[in-house]
């Protein structure tokens, strides 16, 4: 499949989540109490969090995990959220900034950046900026930015080395890089791993915990952490292995706990 190929069943898929949103369906992947049910996408955030944000954005959230709570945004900093999807993370970031500071969405789907925008309308914040475009070229000058948060979208990207890069080149001197995304620990076969992945969506394939430290040091980071936030068990998935003629039980001992929402850490170094 070439990059393009995968970019656009990237934007289709999203794009239909963002209108299921809008139609008032809550969810994109079933009922609302599977979706409470998601082991990836459920019970994210804190009530108080998801009390501060319109309920169109809450329903929108399609991370792994929560960026903001970890990535300790302080008043006057800007903020990049790459692949910002319904604006949940772009929109607590702005509360954690404050009113000095800027919260940037970027997305390449329009029917999620016109989601996002109608949240922000309805959330009220002016210190927010959803931008069209992709994370593999981030429309933002050098330097221009303290933050880089993104929730479970790396993993989408053909080109992970040019993300990272990306975020590295917009980052101020000093500045970190606070990602959810879905990492893999240890071998896994590959064909076992193609349908653990398309259960978890990561339809360009998820980077292995060592790969992903790898690639922040080629893009010339510093303080790599990779912390888990979530483990899976394929007990999880049983009913969308079954559909691809795969017996969860079977394959569990091969699997289980190595596929992870992580918390990524990174920073840019400060200029010598
Ligand atoms: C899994 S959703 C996550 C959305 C949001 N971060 C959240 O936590 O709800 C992925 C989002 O990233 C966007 N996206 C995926 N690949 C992208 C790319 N290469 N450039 C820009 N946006 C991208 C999609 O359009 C979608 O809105």
């Amino acid at each position: 499949m070439s990059d393009a190929d995968i970019k656009q069943i990237v934007k289709d898929k999203y794009g239909k989540a963002a209108l299921k949103v809008v139609e008032g369906s809550a969810s994109y992947c079933g009922s609302a109490s599977e979706r409470e049910a998601d082991p990836i996408t459920s019970r994210l955030y804190t009530e108080s969090q998801t009390a501060c944000v319109p309920a169109e954005a809450a329903a929108a959230s399609l991370g792994c995990g929560n960026p903001t709570a970890l990535a300790e945004l302080q008043a006057g900093e800007t903020v990049l959220d790459l692949g910002s999807g319904g604006g949940i993370d772009v929109l607590l970031s702005a509360r954690r900034v404050g009113p000095t500071g800027k919260a940037y969405g970027l997305d390449m789907t329009d029917e999620m950046l016109a989601l996002a925008r109608d949240n922000q309308g309805k959330a009220g914040v002016d210190n927010v900026e959803f931008l069209k475009g992709e994370i593999e070229q981030i429309p933002l000058p050098e330097a221009s930015v303290d933050v880089v948060i993104s929730n479970c979208v790396i993993n989408l990207s053909a080109d992970k080395d040019r993300v990272l890069a990306e975020a590295f080149r917009v980052l101020k001197p000093g500045g970190r890089f606070a990602v959810s995304d879905v990492v893999v620990r240890g071998e896994v076969p590959s064909a076992i791993r193609t349908s653990v992945e398309l259960w978890i969506g990561c339809v360009a394939g998820a980077l292995a915990e060592q790969e992903y430290r790898d690639k922040l040091a080629t893009a010339g980071f510093e303080g790599i952490d990779v912390e888990p936030t979530r483990i899976y068990c394929m007990e999880d998935a049983r009913e969308f292995l079954a559909r691809a003629g795969i017996d969860a039980a079977t394959i569990a001992p091969q699997v289980d706990g190595k596929f992870m929402s992580a918390f990524i850490r990174a920073r840019k170094p400060r200029a010598r």
